[in-house]
């Protein structure tokens, strides 16, 4: 991949803003549903944007979101295609639904325009290929929109790992989920084969993921054996109970529940569990062990960056056990959601390396997808993720 980076290129300063307002960057926004909210939210404090154009598959959508903003001037677009063919962006979010990602990535990055991308990246480790390829000849920015990288606490795991005070690290478990927590919030776009394709795994699994893998580096995976279910996406009683329509349970088509053991280069595995839905508060904490110390990150669903209460580190000093808790960071000036707007729009401005880079989040889809290859095979399966 073309450029390799982490949130260490981001030098974004928050407590001096100085944002260039001679350079303007004239953004579009691709699927204007529910996410594109907090995307046009973010980019409207930006006084280095105009936003210019829009897309949506249904008719009268973009035109009512864009309203609904208060934004005028705007052009708007039936598809990813007729925005881009425009000519009028110099950059998109794309915030359609999971099984469009790849499509409108590839599409914008092909005709020069810099993408910042929803997660999940895609749905199958063929389509990260291929998207990373588009950006590998396009020399445009492409970032991959996680907003918990720039979440304080989450910084401070990585920090921790990477102190070495852990030593060798052999084990990790991570996941995390709801109770009651299937997303139909405004339909049933995350719940639909064709439209969300993978479900709990693609929606808050791709964080516990990338949570860990950005604290070690995102090594090298070598093998998953996996399992999904949908046992209660398929209940109608689940959602009749949710106060929702019972034919939910005949649209979903994704998976609930996930769960995997995955092995890493270095000698690591990865036990991991994500739901939507469960008969249980929390299927754990997510933990980092290692040869000198051991790490707890509260259980938490990570999509907002949150953690459920203090990190806290176990070790044995002069013979005794001992447990250092640290204290919860203090909220950020800017919030996650800015950040990821605000790191992405300084690439594109300044020529950066991509904030969330695809080299990385390439990992986390090829894990994905490995979990439900081998939950379809019921075998483990083997990772092999092409050069591009
Ligand atoms: N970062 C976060 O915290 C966060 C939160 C929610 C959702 N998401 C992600 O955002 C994405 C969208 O979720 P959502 O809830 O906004 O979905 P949504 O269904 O509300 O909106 C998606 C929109 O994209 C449109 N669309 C699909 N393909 C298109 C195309 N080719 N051209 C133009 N429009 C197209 C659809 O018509 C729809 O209106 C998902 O991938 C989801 O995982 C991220």
């Amino acid at each position: 991949m073309a450029k390799v980076s982490d949130l260490d290129a981001f030098k974004f300063d928050q407590s001096k803003q100085v944002i260039d307002t001679t350079k303007k960057v004239r953004i579009g926004i691709i699927g204007t549903g529910w996410i594109a909210g907090s995307h046009i939210k973010k980019y409207l404090e930006m006084p280095d944007v105009e936003i210019v154009g829009g897309a949506d598959l249904i008719e009268g959508k973009a035109e009512a979101f864009f309203k609904e903003y208060g934004v005028e001037n705007v052009q708007c677009f039936r598809s990813h295609k007729e925005l881009i063919d425009a000519g009028i962006c110099d950059a998109v979010s794309v915030c359609t639904y999971n099984a469009t990602h790849a499509e409108c990535t590839i599409y914008a990055l092909e005709h020069g325009v810099h993408v910042l991308l929803e997660k999940p990246m895609c749905v199958t480790l063929d389509e990260a290929v291929a998207i990373c390829k588009a950006e590998k000849a396009s020399g445009k920015v492409l970032s991959i929109g996680f907003q918990p990288r720039f979440d304080a606490n989450m910084q401070m795991v990585k920090k921790i790992v990477e102190s070495g005070v852990l030593g060798k690290i052999y084990y990790i478990q991570t996941g995390g989920g709801r109770r009651h927590g299937i997303p139909t919030p405004f339909g049933t776009t995350f719940i639909e084969k064709d439209k969300g394709a993978i479900g709990a795994l693609g929606d808050i699994g791709c964080y516990s993921l990338d949570m860990v893998l950005n604290a070690i580096g995102y090594p090298k995976p070598l093998t998953v054996s996996g399992y999904v279910s949908d046992f209660f996406g398929k209940d109608p009683d689940y959602f009749v109970s949710e106060g929702k329509p019972a034919e939910y349970a005949n649209i979903f088509g994704v998976d609930d529940f996930g769960a995997a053991f995955i092995r890493m280069e270095g000698g690591i595995v990865i036990d991991f569990r994500i739901a939507w839905a469960m008969h249980l508060d929390t299927p754990g904490d997510t933990i980092i062990m290692g040869t000198k110390g051991s790490l707890r990150i509260p259980s938490t669903e990570c999509w907002n960056g949150s953690i459920g209460g203090p990190l806290k580190l176990y070790q044995r000093v002069a013979g005794k056990d001992v447990i250092t808790e640290f204290p919860m960071a203090a909220p950020n000036k800017f919030d996650n959601f800015y950040l990821k707007i605000r790191s992405f729009l300084d690439a594109v401005k300044n020529g950066g390396a991509a904030p969330v880079p695809s080299s990385q989040i390439i990992i986390n889809q090829a894990l994905i997808d490995a979990i439900n290859t081998s939950s379809k095979l019921g075998r483990e399966v083997e990772v092999n993720i092409p050069e591009i």
